[in-house]
Parts: structure tokens; sequence; C-alpha cells
């Protein structure tokens, strides 16, 4: 039987190459076998490591633009904002009457994100932002959800919820499973984990120029034969790989071919490699227009409305 499929970003930046091979590729895939694809961009979620929602207006288009150019297919895909959604957003309350104070305090991405935030105070949506997410994911039933490492812990919130539901109300809920890509963690340009608001990623919108700037910049080492060994080369294993997820080949292989040119030559097989890869998603987002967006986050929100506003009434209805 074909799948619900839920996911969803933060629309807090462009998505860059790290989202494309740890969930992205996932998402085009599954929807092309015949998956029913919910794709979210998680407005209210912006707010839990900031006090305001910067630009959004302007980030939620380049979310929806981002997923249109790598391949989802607005005709089938559900792509909406939570904020346009109440039903979904009413499930939080229940939800959260099925989980622990101490359950929640465990969250180690919760954690890391607050000791990133540099906030002085941690906000309650801060705290209880995974069970938000649970109201996300179970909102249309989806049983799978693609997503990178890191939202482990929130995915395990998620089931636990669906399971307290289920016992204690009745089965109205699937227990989803997350979906992890094989691809490994990409890094930024700096070294450290590739992401949207560290200055340190190559983003699918950005120019041939702007992604050859960045990847010239790289760190790299002094040993100019070029080898993949993740473990005590991180940067030049990092580029390797970039170019080979690129280039859909083995890391080895690309080292092997590169061999003693150093890291010019290694900066150059990248850039060339994503350069490439990006080209047909660049022509496809030249081709999307503002009205175009807006018609299919419209649509996406629709849809999404109806279908929490279904699963509310089963709530309702296995609660009294
Ligand atoms: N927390 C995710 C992130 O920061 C975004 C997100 C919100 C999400 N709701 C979701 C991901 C539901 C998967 C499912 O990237």
């Amino acid at each position: 039987m074909p799948s619900t499929i839920l996911t969803g970003d933060r629309p807090t930046g462009p998505l860059h190459l790290g989202h494309y091979f740890g969930t992205l590729a996932n998402r085009v895939r599954l929807q092309r076998e015949g998956a029913d694809l919910f794709v979210l961009v998680a407005d209210y979620q912006v707010l839990t490591d900031r006090d305001v929602a910067d630009r959004l207006a302007e980030h939620v288009e380049g979310l929806v633009a981002d997923y249109l150019s790598v391949g989802i297919d607005p005709a089938a895909a559900t792509i909406f904002r939570h904020s346009a959604v109440p039903a979904l957003n009413q499930l939080m309350l229940p939800f959260l009457s099925l989980v622990s104070v101490g359950e929640l305090r465990r969250n180690p991405t919760v954690k890391d994100e607050i000791s990133a935030s540099g906030q002085a105070t941690v906000s309650g949506l801060m705290f209880t932002y995974p069970v938000h997410q649970a109201a996300d994911i179970l909102f249309c039933k989806a049983d799978l959800v693609p997503v990178g490492k890191d939202q482990l812990p929130h995915q395990e919130i998620t089931r636990l919820i669906a399971r307290r539901f289920n016992e204690r109300y009745g089965p109205v809920f699937p227990v989803p499973d997350a979906l992890l890509s094989d691809a490994p963690l990409l890094l930024g340009t700096d070294g450290r984990k590739m992401s949207k608001s560290r200055g340190n990623a190559i983003a699918l919108s950005a120019t041939p120029d702007e992604t050859a700037r960045l990847i010239r910049r790289a760190k790299t080492d002094d040993d100019r034969h070029i080898t993949y060994e993740p473990e005590t080369r991180p940067e030049v294993s990092n580029l390797v790989r970039i170019a080979a997820l690129c280039q859909d080949r083995d890391p080895n292989e690309v080292a092997a071919d590169i061999g003693s040119g150093g890291a010019a030559a290694l900066k150059k097989v990248t850039i060339e490699s994503v350069n490439e890869f990006l080209r047909p998603i660049r022509a496809r987002r030249a081709e999307l227009d503002r009205a175009e967006l807006r018609h299919v986050l419209d649509k996406g929100n629709a849809r999404a409305n109806q279908v929490a506003d279904r699963t509310l009434t089963e709530v309702r209805e296995a609660m009294t």
C-alpha cells in the first residue's frame, strides 16, 4: 500500500545540498513511487530559538521554490504551512497531556538548540515543539517521515504520543517510522555542520559563481594527495563526498581520480560537480513565478485543512 509521508522545514533560509541528500532526494523518490506526500513549511517552529520570525514571507516563498525546483510535483504533493491550519495546532493540546515534563526535558536535540540559540531564557514553545511536531506528523496520519538524524528524538516523541493516544482512547493514529537517508551528514565549507544559519552552506538556489566562491573558500589540509578518509581528514573528505554525491559515484574513486592534484584540483572538481548537479534544479527554478508558488501553497493549505479537520473530529470523538 502506498504510504503517507510527512516532512517539513523551518522557513529560516534557503535549503542547501545537505538538505537535498539528507531528505529532499528521499521525498522526491517516494513521491514518484506513489506516496501521498505532505510537505510542511513549519512557520510556527521558527519561533523556537528566536523572538521574531525574520523575513518570513520571503523565506516561505523560497522554501516552496526549493521544493518545486528539486522535483517535488506540486500537482500531487500537499505543501502547506502551520499558521494556515488551525486544526493541526489544536491537536497539540491533547498531545501535551500524553507526555511528561521529564520526557520533554531529556530531548537531546532540544538541549542542543537551547545551547546554540544563545537566548537568555528558554520559551515554553522551545521546550514543547517536539509535541507540536507530533501534531504535524499525526494530523495526516503519516506512516513515514524522511528526516535527518537530529530529528530522531522528536520522532520518538511522536511515536510515544501515537501509542499512548491509541492505548488511552482507541486506535486513531499509525505509529510512524523515521526514514533516514544513507548519505552521511555534510559539513559546511568551514568544517562545521552545513547549516542555513552559519553562512557555510551551498544553497540549492546559489548561482554558479556563488557556488564556486564558497567552495574555493572551503577549509582543506596540507597533504597534496587527495584521499577519502572522513575520520582523519574531515574537510578534504567532505569535499570529496560532495563531489561524489553530485556525480553519484563512490568517493574513493573520485579521490583516486584527483590523486596528488592537491586542494586546487579537488576544489575544481567539486565546483564542476556541484554546478553540473544544480544545473537542472536551477533551470526549473528559473521557470517558477510568484503566482504559481502562491497557488501551490493555497491549494496545499486547503487540503491540509480538510485532512486536519477530519482528524480533529476523530480525536474529539475518541476522547468523549
Ligand atoms: N524540526 C524540523 C527541522 O528543524 C522541521 C519540522 C517541523 C519537521 N515539523 C516537522 C520535520 C515534521 C519532519 C516532520 O528541520
